[in-house]
C-alpha cells in the first residue's frame, strides 16, 4: 500500500493554475476531503450539508471524522478565505462554476445503491445552478447515473460528469493530492477537460472516458480490490489446511511483478463503507443487465465466511466442540473500526465477529483507540452488549482470548509478558490481522492463532 505522508501535500505550480469557484454538496468524508483540496489547491470552495450542527463546526475548524492531515487542510482552507461552509445544497451550488455531488448511496434494499440522496441534492441545486456549470457526480453510482442525474437536473445548459474517487479512508487527503490516475466520464469531452484542469499539476494521468465507463472503473476497481484480498483470505484458509505460511506465500507471490505485494494482506475479512456495498451492487448490476457475475458472488460469499472463521476460531481456542455456546468466556477485543486510522464502524468484521461472539454467550469487553464514548444512534443497535473499556489492559484484564481485530499499531507493540499475567491461564491471542510475532506471544506463556501462519 502507498504510504500517506503529510509532509507529501504540494501546491500546483501557480502559474499554470487558473483557480475556479467550486461548490460541494455533502461534507461527509469524500466532500469534505474533495472541498478541502480543491481549496489546497488554490480554487474558491463552498462545502454544503444538511447538518447545521456539523457546518457550525466545520466553520470553526472542528473536524466531524479521524482523517489524517484533513484537520490542517480545512484550516488553511478557512484561513486563506478559499474554503467556506454553508448549510443546504443550494447554497454550494448558487456561485459556483462547477459542483460535485459528494452525497452518500448507501446500499439499498435490493443491494443496488440507494440514489435517493444524490436525486434529491440534484433537485435542489437545478433551480439556483449558473447558466453553462458543470456539474460533476463523486458519489458511487450505478452505472447510467450520470443520465439520472441530466434527467433532475433538466438543464440542458449544464454537463453532467462522473469523476468517481478513489480515497482510502485514513489516507484521503493524501490520496486526493497523490492520485494514481483521475477518472472522468463524459459525453461532451470539453467539459471533462474543463474538469481535468481542476487537477492540473497533481501529477497524474487523467482519463477521459464516456460516463458509463467512469462508473464502471470505479466499481470493477473496488469489486478487484475486494477479490484480492478474498483470495489471500482463502489461500491463508488453505495454508492453514496443508501446513504451509501465508506470510511466505504472499511475499513469494508478491515477488512476481504481474501479481504484486499490495492488499494481499490476510485479515478479518474486507469492510468499512465501500467494498461492501460496491462488490454486492457490482452484482446488483451486472444481474440488471443480464450477466451472473459468480465470480463477485465468490468474492463476497469468501469474505462472509472469513469472519465466521476467526469466530471458530475463538471456539476453537476455549476448546468448544460444535453447537455448544460460549456462555461465561470473557472475551477481549482490541479494534472495533474496520481498519486502522478511522474511526469508522460501518461493516467493520470487528463487530460482525463480536456479535457473533455476544450471541454465542461470550462477555465482550472491547477497546478502540477511536471508540471511547458510548455510541448513539445505528452505531449503538451494533455494539448492544459489548463492553466499552478505555485500555488494552482493562480489555484484556480477566480475558480467556483476546481477539486483536483492527491493526492499530499500537496493539503492535502490546506488553506481552504483562499481557500474560492479565489474562486467565492458558489464554490465547487470536490475531487476525498477524499483527503480532507469533513467536514471541508464545515465548510469554499464551497461546497464539493466526490467519494462515503455521
Ligand atoms: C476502499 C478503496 O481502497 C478506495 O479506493 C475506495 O475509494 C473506497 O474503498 P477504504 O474503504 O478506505 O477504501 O479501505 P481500504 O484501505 O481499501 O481497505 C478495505 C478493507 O480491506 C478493510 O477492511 C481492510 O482492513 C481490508 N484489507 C485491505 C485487507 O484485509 N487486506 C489488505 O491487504 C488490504
Amino acid at each position: 500500500m502507498r504510504a500517506g505522508p503529510m509532509s507529501d501535500l504540494h501546491l500546483l505550480p501557480q502559474d499554470s493554475f487558473a483557480p475556479v469557484c467550486a461548490g460541494v454538496v455533502g461534507a461527509g468524508y469524500v466532500g469534505l476531503t474533495t472541498g478541502a483540496c480543491l481549496a489546497h489547491l488554490g480554487h474558491h470552495v463552498v462545502c454544503a450539508d444538511i447538518d447545521e450542527e456539523r457546518v457550525e463546526r466545520l466553520r470553526r475548524g472542528e473536524i466531524p471524522i479521524v482523517e489524517e492531515g484533513l484537520a490542517e487542510v480545512v484550516a488553511e482552507g478557512l484561513s486563506s478565505g478559499r474554503l467556506t461552509f454553508e448549510v443546504g445544497a443550494a447554497a454550494a451550488a448558487a456561485d459556483a462554476d462547477v459542483v460535485f455531488l459528494c452525497v452518500p448511496t448507501p446500499q439499498g434494499a435490493d443491494g443496488g445503491a440507494d440514489l435517493r440522496y444524490i436525486e434529491t441534492a440534484a433537485a435542489q441545486i437545478a433551480p439556483v445552478l449558473k447558466a453553462g456549470a458543470l456539474v460533476v457526480n463523486k458519489s458511487t453510482v450505478p452505472v447510467g447515473s450520470t443520465r439520472a442525474v441530466e434527467d433532475v437536473l433538466e438543464r440542458p445548459d449544464v454537463a453532467v460528469v462522473s469523476n468517481p474517487e478513489f480515497l482510502r479512508e485514513g489516507t484521503a487527503v493524501y490520496d486526493f493530492l497523490n492520485p494514481d490516475r483521475v477518472v472522468i466520464g463524459a459525453d461532451d469531452r470539453s467539459a471533462g477537460e474543463r474538469l481535468g484542469d481542476m487537477y492540473a499539476g497533481l501529477n497524474a494521468p487523467v482519463i477521459i472516458t464516456d460516463p458509463a465507463s467512469a462508473e464502471t472503473i470505479k466499481y470493477a476497481a473496488n469489486g478487484f480490490l475486494a477479490m484480492k484480498i478474498s483470495f489471500v483470505n482463502a489461500i491463508a484458509a488453505m495454508c492453514e489446511a496443508v501446513g504451509a505460511n501465508v506470510d511466505d506465500v504472499v511475499e513469494g507471490i508478491g515477488a512476481d511483478q504481474r501479481i504484486g505485494k499490495a492488499f494481499l494482506k490476510p485479515g478479518p475479512g474486507w469492510g468499512g463503507s465501500c467494498f461492501p456495498k460496491d462488490s454486492r451492487a457490482l452484482v446488483k448490476i451486472a444481474a440488471d443487465y443480464g450477466y451472473d457475475f459468480t465470480m463477485m458472488k465468490g468474492v463476497i460469499d469468501v469474505n462472509d465466511e472469513q469472519k465466521r472463521r476467526m469466530v471458530a476460531k475463538v471456539r476453537r481456542a476455549v476448546g468448544l466442540a460444535p453447537g455448544r455456546g460460549l456462555k461465561g468466556t470473557v472475551v477481549g477485543v482490541l479494534g472495533l473500526a474496520f481498519k486502522a486510522g478511522t474511526d469508522d464502524l460501518r461493516d467493520s468484521p470487528s463487530l460482525t465477529m463480536v456479535s457473533s461472539l455476544i450471541a454465542g454467550g461470550a462477555r465482550v469487553r472491547a477497546f478502540d483507540p477511536t471508540v471511547d464514548v458510548a455510541p448513539e444512534g445505528a452505531k449503538a443497535t451494533v455494539l448492544a452488549g459489548i463492553e466499552l473499556v478505555g485500555s488494552v489492559r482493562e480489555a484484556a484484564t480477566g480475558a480467556k482470548v483476546l481477539v486483536i481485530a483492527t491493526e492499530w499499531p499500537e496493539f503492535a507493540k502490546i506488553d506481552l509478558a504483562e499481557l500474560a499475567t492479565l489474562m486467565q491461564t492458558d489464554a490465547v491471542v487470536v490475531d487476525t490481522r498477524n499483527l503480532l510475532d507469533a513467536a514471541a506471544v508464545r515465548a510469554a506463556g499464551l497461546r497464539y492463532d493466526g490467519v494462515g501462519r503455521r
